[in-house]
């Protein structure tokens, strides 16, 4: 669980005083038979990320790894192994691609090793993103997201922490969706327990009451992202995770105009967020697939997903297994292409409309009207 969300209290079954976990203590070791840590890049309450050579496929990979004092709670192993085989199912250019995983001797997950920052570290280096950027970000976002709320998946735990920009630095990133770690069903199956699940700052108003929430939830936390990407910050702040949750239940969220009164330049992406942010989850985007829409056509202008960047260039065995590729319908941005495609209709309409008003208008000049005497000519 990473720092700061609210869960099921798997936390607690850590042995009473024993030392904090330390993940660089894991270095060298072999897990799974297989993958070799040697990097640790990140953790969080459950987990630990590390870089790992695969020893089988010789090539390297990220794998996160169930922090060992937890792999005795049956809960958290269950957690775990489910986020591996959620993430699993999920097939798209936008979520992180998910290898392999399981729990021998250590529960990990092989992922496709990512280069590049987390949205969270690039928001803390370069302060609130330009509009343009923001769209295209998000965007992405919600492209992968359509893709797991396809597969009946919610990630109920998204924020720039769990959104990944794979790319070299100065070139456009690919977003990827990372850590399935609290997703539930996308039509709210999987978890009405009561229990607030997921971050504070980004919980939908049905998360903070409890609820499971559906694909809607993650729309709502897609529009706060997009608040936070927008302003520098969220839109709420409280001194404590009980009192934050009571704010994502009841506060309406401010317009982001209220922190940035110039972003009024931009009144279409001004709606889209606050739509997405609507307590109400009927008045939301209905879907992410609609949300993205909405926000590539908020700038009057295509905003669609950046040059995508080479997948970092694994070292294969020569006729070894090789992933399965993606499908052109996976990678496609149906919403992004479809709002480009009609804009250019709308400029060829515009323009042969034109052409054959000025070609009317100079045949009628031009022409002698029947009839017409020396009073009925066309006067300047
Ligand atoms: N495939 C990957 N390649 C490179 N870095 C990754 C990858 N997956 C995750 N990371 C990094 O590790 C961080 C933590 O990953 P993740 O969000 O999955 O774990 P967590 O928040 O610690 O999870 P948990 O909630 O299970 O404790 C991410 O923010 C990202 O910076
Ligand atoms: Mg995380």
């Amino acid at each position: 669980m990473p720092d700061g969300a609210v869960s099921l209290p798997v936390e607690d079954v850590g042995p009473e005083g024993a030392p904090p976990f330390q993940p660089d203590s894991l270095l060298g070791t072999v897990v799974a038979g297989r993958y070799r840590l040697s990097g640790h890049l990140a953790s969080g309450g459950m987990a630990a990320v590390y870089v790992a050579e695969d020893t089988r496929e010789r090539r390297e990979v990220a794998l996160k790894v169930l922090q060992p004092h937890l792999a005795r709670s049956a809960e958290a192993v269950r957690r775990f192994l489910c986020e591996g085989a959620i993430a699993r199912m999920i097939d798209h250019e936008n979520v992180v691609r998910v290898l392999d995983h399981g729990s021998e001797g250590t529960c990990f997950i092989a992922m496709e090793l990512l280069e590049g920052e987390s949205l969270f570290d690039r928001l803390r280096r370069a302060g609130p993103l330009p509009p343009a950027e923001t769209v295209s970000i998000l965007v992405q976002v919600c492209n992968g997201l359509e893709a797991a709320h396809r597969q009946g998946v919610v990630h109920r735990d998204l924020k720039p922490e769990n959104v990944f920009l794979h790319g070299r630095r100065g070139a456009s990133p690919v977003v990827k969706i990372v850590d399935f770690g609290v997703a539930g069903g996308a039509h709210g199956e999987g978890g009405d327990t009561g229990l607030v699940v997921g971050t504070p700052e980004y919980l939908s108003p049905e998360q903070a009451y409890g609820k499971a929430g559906d694909a809607r939830s993650d729309v709502y936390s897609v529009g706060v992202m997009a608040w936070r990407m927008l302003v520098g910050r969220a839109p709420f702040t409280a001194d404590s995770a009980d009192s934050m949750i009571r704010m994502q239940a009841r506060e309406p969220v401010p317009s982001v105009t209220s922190a940035r009164p110039d972003l009024a330049a931009h009144p279409e992406l001004v709606g889209v967020v606050a739509r997405a942010c609507a307590k109400n989850p009927s008045r939301r985007p209905p879907t992410a697939a609609a949300l993205g829409a909405e926000l590539a056509g908020s700038l009057g202008r295509a905003v669609g997903p950046p040059t995508p960047m080479p997948r970092p260039s694994f070292q294969r065995p020569p006729g070894g297994p090789v992933a399965p590729p993606r499908t052109a319908a996976a990678t496609a941005t149906p919403g992004v292409d479809r709002g480009q495609r009609l804009r250019i209709l709308a400029v060829l309409a515009l323009v042969v409309g034109l052409g054959v008003a000025s070609a009317a208008l100079l045949l009628h000049e031009r022409a002698p009207l029947p009839d017409a005497g020396p009073q009925a000519a066309p006067t300047r």
